[in-house]
């Protein structure tokens, strides 16, 4: 969706403000021996309690409220009995509406100390979206957005999934344009002021090749490399954007 009055702003910065609190919230709960279905429902009680609805199972029949992927998981986990422990990846992903609003977001929980290469993928993604947001402007190609993703992904020694991206949002969960996370050539369309999209890298160690697990969910990376997230939903402006799902 493009932003086009006060209202449409208020009410994404009213979903992105529960997505937040949903997602700090859970990740404070990350420790080991806690199982993913336990986070997902605290996760799913935040939503509640702010008259939020998850989004993936409204939508697709997603079995749980958050998706939760630890390790070489990359994305869509779905909550079970999996045992979170010391040394995991798990990433939260969370992406729900209110009043026909949605927004979209995802980190990289590390649970307790974690490997060398563990912290420097996850701080990669992080740094991946913060140079991608340098470009979230309006005059700005979209394929600059993937440039700067797969630019900072590569000087920190990994690669990006690029079957995976980020996208438009903000009356359903996936709308146009797709952001991929390198610059595909064909992403050449200029972002406008208004614009929502996601910016998220998925990035892996190793050949970063995804693969759909039988669960016909969870896609994790053929090789068994380490995979980091990192999301916001944001708002494209003449400046910097306006980044409804941070603090
Ligand atoms: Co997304």
């Amino acid at each position: 969706m493009s932003v086009k009055s006060s209202r449409d702003l208020e009410k994404l910065r009213e979903i992105g403000r529960i997505i937040r609190l949903t997602l700090d919230h859970t990740a404070k709960a990350v420790r080991p021996g806690i199982t993913t279905s336990e986070l997902d429902a605290i996760g799913g009680q935040v939503l509640e309690e702010h008259g939020a609805v998850s989004a993936p199972p409204k939508v697709y029949g997603f079995p749980g409220a958050l998706c939760i992927s630890v390790n070489d998981e990359a994305i869509h986990g779905v909550p079970g009995q999996r045992v979170v422990r010391e040394g995991d990846l798990v990433k939260l992903d969370c992406v729900a509406s209110k009043d026909g609003y949605y927004a979209d977001a995802a980190v990289t929980v590390r649970v307790g100390r974690v490997s060398s290469e563990a912290e420097a993928l996850a701080r990669c993604a992080e740094s991946a979206f913060t140079e991608a947001l340098k470009v979230a402007r309006a005059g700005y190609r979209i394929h600059d957005i993937g440039r700067a993703v797969e630019r900072e992904t590569l000087s920190c020694g990994f690669r990006v999934i690029r079957e995976l991206c980020g996208h438009g949002v903000g009356r359903t969960i996936h709308e146009e344009p797709q952001v991929p996370n390198y610059p595909d050539a064909r992403h050449k369309a200029r972002l406008t002021e208004g614009l929502v999209i996601t910016i998220e890298p998925i990035i892996a160690a190793g050949n970063a090749k995804p693969v759909l697990q039988r669960d016909r969910w969870t896609i994790k990376t053929q090789d068994g490399g380490l995979s980091a997230h990192y999301e916001h939903t944001l708002v494209v402006t003449g400046g910097s954007p306006i980044l409804v799902t941070a603090a």
